[in-house]
């Protein structure tokens, strides 16, 4: 016990790095994850269905509110044991001093030099949040000021250039200045102005611009340039086409004004492109691209659904942060999901974690979340450069869960990979219509059910029993028949996918993911992962064009570039 604190202090000894960030030692080293080594050894082939058959209280125990969220985690291979555990492994780790930094802007992104401050975005406390010593929410509110008036000037029927209304919003962006959006856009469509047709051109494929100019016109089209450093080559080659579709279309540069507005932390490139800087929404270097959403990034969402229904949105965020901040962790709904990614990834060693959305409103989800967790926890390097020896991120993906039961769920349930699943749900359908919703939520419950409970052997024999298979058959197909169950998941399920509760989910996976990090030591928000592409990229770009002779690559590399110049 002794020999455990002394280990205890010197891993956890809070040295300060070079930017005042808490910075931590390896957490394999940390006396908790130890003892979770020891501990998974003991349990981690416990079937769940014993404990719950051992515990009539599970679900009250492994379960948590949050307004009208309700966290079921009881469906985990964990006992009180392993919550206990996870929760010393987060003390360990410090997180209650990691999130009390972050939310008050002191976490920095210490490779690009930056503080981490998306929080202040939605601070409708609108307590003052400092930067270099200047309190950032003045400038915060008056560009959430003039996203209000644009917004509200577009849904009164802004006019294009020819004096005729706005009918198609069209955002251009990639990344976080698509994803966030368009995400929350559909999730919101029931709040959404019928006028309006939203549409978002995210890929440099120029199938995808060319599909959505296809179905505007020139003089009813508004476009959002959309890019944090106006430099991304996508979304800038899809601006330029849009804006020659534009011009060819009326004919007049003057048109740009009434037809392009910008969002973006570079003033230059925004004026260098041709649009004015009037029409210019400005965000800050603090708010990385995959946590943009709250930003001025946000314009599309704020046009379509309302500036009132874009604030239930932060307010739903804001509320989040503070339960974040304010509650302890064993009831914490971040750090709760968090740790138990930690559980899987670390010492299950699943690779990844599925999505499983029932709530075709949140279709949009994985993909979101997908950029959210894989750019930010995608990581093997730590926060002082030294290389890992564990896992981090998982790999994160998903779908619509009922579909997903026709597709891809053989996999989950029988297949050999062990594979964590987030189920979610609303309880009331935003379009009730017959028996749709209960159908659709009786699958949801069913399948987590199903995961976790497995079919054992007898169950399967005595099934076929009662079908009247001989047994010769019977014995044959027996081992098809079982399932090990034992498969975990969460179950997230919400009263009605409203502005506000939208707001609270997406904090609740930025914080996950935040938690994560912490405790894998890692820095969450760079991405220098997208670097490499993009450079050889370039320099592919004149060789396929023939405009440079080709250059040294790799066999494969010359072989499809002859190819594709045949
Ligand atoms: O390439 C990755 C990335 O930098 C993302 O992090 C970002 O969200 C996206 O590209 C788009 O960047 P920008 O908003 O600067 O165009």
């Amino acid at each position: 016990m002794r020999l455990a604190n002394k280990m205890l202090n010197l891993c956890i000894s809070n040295q300060l790095s070079d930017e005042g960030e808490l910075s931590m030692p390896n957490p394999t080293l940390l006396p908790a994850w130890q003892s979770l080594k020891d501990h998974y050894a003991r349990v981690s082939e416990t079937p769940m269905r014993d404990l719950f058959a051992a515990d009539p209280q599970r679900f009250e125990n492994f379960s948590r509110r949050f307004e009208d969220i309700l966290l079921d985690f009881s469906k985990n291979r964990i006992t009180r044991e392993t919550w206990d555990l996870l929760m010393e492994l987060a003390r360990q780790a410090e997180v209650p001093a990691w999130i009390e930094r972050m939310l008050t802007g002191e976490t920095i992104n210490h490779t690009e030099h930056r503080a981490v401050l998306h929080a202040a975005l939605r601070n409708r406390g609108n307590q003052p949040i400092l930067v270099d010593g200047q309190d950032v929410m003045p400038e915060v509110n008056g560009v959430l000021e003039r996203i209000r008036r644009f917004s509200e000037q577009v849904r009164n029927g802004w006019m294009g250039y020819t004096g005729k209304r706005i009918r198609d919003v069209v955002n251009i962006g990639i990344g976080g200045s698509d994803l966030g959006p368009k995400m929350v856009c559909e999730a919101l469509a029931p709040y959404g102005d019928p006028n309006l047709q939203m549409h978002f051109v995210s890929s440099v494929d120029g199938s995808h611009i060319s599909h959505v100019l296809a179905r505007c016109q020139p003089e009813t089209t508004l476009f959002i340039v959309a890019s944090k450093t106006f430099t991304t080559q996508e979304t800038m080659t899809n601006a330029t086409t849009a804006r020659d579709w534009l011009l060819a279309g009326l004919q007049e540069e003057a048109a740009i004004a009434r037809h392009f507005v910008a969002v973006s932390t570079n003033e230059q490139g925004v004026r260098a492109f041709g649009i004015d800087t009037a029409n210019m929404f400005g965000f800050w270097d603090w708010v990385g691209g995959r946590y943009s959403l709250w930003s001025a990034i946000g314009l599309p969402i704020s046009v379509y659904i309302g500036m009132e229904n874009f604030t239930a949105l932060l307010t739903g965020a804001h509320a989040m942060d503070e339960h974040f901040r304010q509650t302890p962790l064993e009831d914490n709904l971040p750090v709760i999901l968090g740790l138990l990614g930690v559980w899987y990834g670390d010492f299950f060693a699943a690779d990844t974690h599925t999505m499983l959305i029932y709530d075709e409103y949140l279709r949009s989800l994985p993909d979101y979340l997908q950029q959210l967790d894989m750019e930010s926890n995608g990581k093997s390097v730590d926060r002082q450069g030294q290389l890992l020896s564990y896992a981090t991120g998982p790999i994160l993906w998903g779908g619509l869960g009922n579909n997903g039961q026709h597709a891809f769920y053989q996999l989950l349930h029988q297949g050999t990979h062990l594979v964590s699943a987030d189920f979610l749900a609303p309880v009331h359908s935003q379009d009730p219509i017959g028996d749709h919703h209960n159908i659709l939520l009786a699958n949801c419950l069913a399948q987590s059910e199903a995961l976790m409970m497995g079919k054992t052997e007898d169950q399967a024999r005595t099934e076929l029993q009662r079908q009247g298979m001989a047994a010769a058959e019977l014995e044959a197909l027996l081992p098809y028949k079982v399932f090990q169950g034992n498969r975990p998941s969460n179950t997230i399920l919400y009263q009605r996918l409203t502005p506000r509760t939208l707001g609270s989910l997406i904090a609740l996976y930025e914080h996950k993911v935040f938690v994560q990090g912490v405790i894998w030591n890692i820095n969450s928000f760079d991405q220098w992962g997208v670097e490499l592409g993009k450079q050889l990229c370039n320099a592919i770009l004149p060789e396929l064009k023939g405009e440079k002779a080709v250059g040294a690559h790799d066999g494969s590399t010359l072989g499809l570039l002859a190819f594709c110049q045949q």
